[in-house]
């Protein structure tokens, strides 16, 4: 089983705002789909709530394993783990299992992953939700494809496909 992040990051490390995405960014929603659907997800409750808000179901297409302390009926529409290696137990099996966030659940998964899917928000923005501090040097970039803003991504993005490094990568 390969444990992948994706996250979409800003300057400022923000992930989120107010239980939600800070920007529209439909390019990244699109990588988002294409690179998940088809396999596993672990979600912090938080986040998974704010999905479930939104779309009013978990995400279409993929197994959903929540990570709560809570129990049935506080967590609804997923599998519920509570903790992360009664995650790991559930996902034994699956090829690649996508973290999802938010921000607690990230620092659960960073120092474990061996793949991680970036989105450089180029932009600095308000928020609550902090992506956790990452070391550059424990990752080697294997894909970098940048996107300008436009009428339906509020900003310019890169996208960044990195695997775990063996060695640690020299960067600057
Ligand atoms: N930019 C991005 O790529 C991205 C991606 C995802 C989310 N986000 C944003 O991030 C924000 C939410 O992040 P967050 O850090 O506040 O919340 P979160 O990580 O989504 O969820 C936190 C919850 O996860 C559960 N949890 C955490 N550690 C656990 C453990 N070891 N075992 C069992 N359960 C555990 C707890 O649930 P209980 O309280 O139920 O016990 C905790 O309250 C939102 O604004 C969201 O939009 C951004």
């Amino acid at each position: 089983m390969t444990l992948s992040v994706i996250a979409a990051v800003a300057d400022n490390n923000v992930i989120g705002r107010s239980g939600d995405l800070p920007w529209r960014l439909q390019a990244d929603l699109r990588r988002f789909r294409e690179l998940t659907v088809g396999h596993a997800v672990i979600v912090g409750r938080k986040t998974h709530e704010s999905i479930v808000r939104r779309l009013g179901r978990p995400l279409p297409d993929r197994r959903t394993i929540v990570l709560s302390r809570r129990s049935a009926p506080f967590v609804q529409d997923g599998e519920v783990a509570s903790s992360w290696n009664e995650a790991m137990t559930f996902v034994r099996g699956e090829d690649e299992v996508y973290v999802i966030g938010g921000a607690e659940i990230y620092t659960l998964a960073i120092p474990l992953a061996e793949r991680f899917y970036l989105t450089r928000v180029h932009a600095v923005v308000p928020g609550d939700a902090f992506f956790p501090p990452f070391d550059r040097t424990h990752w080697r970039v294997v894909q970098q494809r940048y996107h300008p803003r436009d009428t339906a991504n509020e900003f310019d993005v890169t996208f960044e496909d990195f695997v775990r490094a063996r060695t640690p990568v020299r960067t600057g």
